[in-house]
This record gives C-alpha cells, structure tokens and sequence, in this order.
C-alpha cells in the first residue's frame, strides 16, 4: 500500500519500518494504511510473534502529515486509514515494540502508549502538540496518558506541548531503557527476539489482561469526534497554515 513503510519477518518477529527520512517519517494516509495492515498480519499470520516499529533517519516520526490535515481541513474526503490504524493498535493481541530515537511527534507519541516495550535513544523527544495545532489528544491517549504518568504532567505535555527528552521520559515511566543512539535498533531487537521465545499464547492473555481493549476503543471514539470537528475548525486552518509558511500561529483574533 505504501512504499514508505518496509515491512519484514525474521525469526518471528515483523519489523514495521517508517521510511520516509526527508519529512521526519510524518505518516501520510497511505503510510497510515500499511501500518494498520501489517497490525493485521501479525494478528492472523502465526509466524509472527512479535512486533518491531522503528523509523529510518534521525526521528521516529514527525506525526501525522500536516499536509494531509491542511486538506481535511479545506474540506478534502476519503478512507482516513488512520482509525483502522488505531483501533489496531487498541486490539493488538501479539507484543509490540518500539525503538524511538529524535522526534516522536503527536502519534508518534501516542502510539507509544500502545506499546508493550518501549526504547528510547538519547536523542529522543515525545512530543504532543495537539493543543498548539487547535486539535485535541488522539489514541486514547486522553485517558492513557494521564493514568501512566498523572494529570499534572499529561496536561503539560497536551497542554503546553513542549518536548518531553529521553531521561524524562524514562522518569516518566514513559519507557524501559535510554540508549546510545547507535545501540537503539539492536537493544529494541534483542528484546522482540526475546519475546519471541516466551510462549505466545500466555503473552496473549497476560496482554488482555493488562489493557481494557474496550474502554480504550471507547475512548478513542470519543477523542475521534471531537478530534473530527476541530480538524475542520478556523483555529486548525491557521495552525495548519502556519506551519506551511514557516511562521507561527496566531490564533488571537479567532473566538474559540
Ligand atoms: N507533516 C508534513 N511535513 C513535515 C512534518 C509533518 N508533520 N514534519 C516535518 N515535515 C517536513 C518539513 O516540512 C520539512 O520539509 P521541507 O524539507 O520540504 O521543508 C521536513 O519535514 C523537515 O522538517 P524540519 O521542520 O525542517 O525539521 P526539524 O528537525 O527542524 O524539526 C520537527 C522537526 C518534527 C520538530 C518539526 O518538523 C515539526 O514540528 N513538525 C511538525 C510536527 C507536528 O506538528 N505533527 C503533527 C502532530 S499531530
């Protein structure tokens, strides 16, 4: 579906690869429609027992791709692969984990929290700045952030959207490990290839029984409406805007 996520099984474990380096790895829709896929192929494909998401180049992704929003917000239609993305992350059965090194912007995030073992490169920087883009919080992140890390600091982290580093991150209990950047992909490996060798079937059920599936679902269907309607809003228009002329936003003489 998309060139720009590589998508590979060894020895068990599917590495999902974002591949598009010049623009950050930011995920397009089609971008979006392979990584739902290939959640859906470590669902039904025995072979796989573990998942892998990393991102080529210095950030793990720069998020949705503001282009892509620009166009839903002047009234652009179509499949948004997006929530098929989503509702996968919120029914994976099977381990996943991540590798992030630089930007983990908005999704990149988020999706994090979805995560079962997440490793993060000293250059790592969470980033959610759903608020400055007159959006709100996505992926059920709403309820999952908080829960994880307390409301003073999620609210920050939404709220302010200022970038959270790696060190912080791992106080946070946001992730298990920092690492040398140079040492990220084998670390994020090493720990799937391990996974791997556990006995599926009890990582399945210790999973559902970690995770309500439901109440996030639910979650996310709320944050999706609200999330729908501020796409389309002045205030996102002139964030979305503003982020293609390179200035920032000015939001002041918009009523909310
Ligand atoms: N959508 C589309 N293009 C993006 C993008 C995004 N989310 N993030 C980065 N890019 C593009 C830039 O426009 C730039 O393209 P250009 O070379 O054609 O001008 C290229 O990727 C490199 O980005 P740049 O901003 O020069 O890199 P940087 O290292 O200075 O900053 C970020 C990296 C990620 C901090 C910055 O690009 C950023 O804030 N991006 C927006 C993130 C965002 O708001 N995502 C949505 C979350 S919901």
């Amino acid at each position: 579906m998309s060139d720009l996520v590589n998508v590979a099984l060894e020895s068990g474990v599917l590495t999902v690869t974002l591949a598009r380096p010049d623009k950050k790895n930011a995920l397009t829709n089609d971008m979006y429609g392979a990584l739902a896929d290939a959640l859906e192929r470590a669902e039904k494909d025995t072979a796989v027992r573990a998942v892998l998401l990393q991102g080529d180049g210095d950030s793990f992704t720069a998020g949705n791709d503001l282009a892509d929003f620009a166009k839903i917000s002047q009234g652009a239609k179509g499949e948004r692969h997006v929530t098929r993305f989503l509702t996968n992350l919120a029914s994976a059965t099977r381990p996943l984990v991540a590798a992030v090194q630089g930007n983990a912007v908005g999704v990149g995030t988020t999706m994090l929290l979805h995560c079962d073992l997440v490793y993060l490169a000293t250059t790592a920087k969470l980033i959610t700045p759903f608020v400055n883009l007159a959006l709100v919080p996505e992926a059920a992140s709403t309820w999952l952030l908080p829960q994880r890390i307390g409301y003073a600091r999620a609210y920050a982290m939404f709220a302010l959207g200022e970038p959270v580093d790696a060190q912080t991150a791992f106080s946070f209990g946001l992730a298990n490990a920092v690492v040398a950047p140079d040492e990220l992909r084998a670390k994020a490996r090493a720990a799937a290839e391990a996974l791997t060798k556990r006995p599926l079937g009890s990582l399945v059920h210790t999973k559902k029984l970690m995770r309500d599936a439901e109440l996030i679902k639910a979650q996310m269907a709320r944050e999706s409406q609200i999330f729908s309607e501020r796409l389309m809003s002045a205030e996102a228009r002139e964030a979305f805007a503003a982020f293609a002329e390179k200035r920032p936003p000015d939001f002041s003489r918009i009523a909310g």
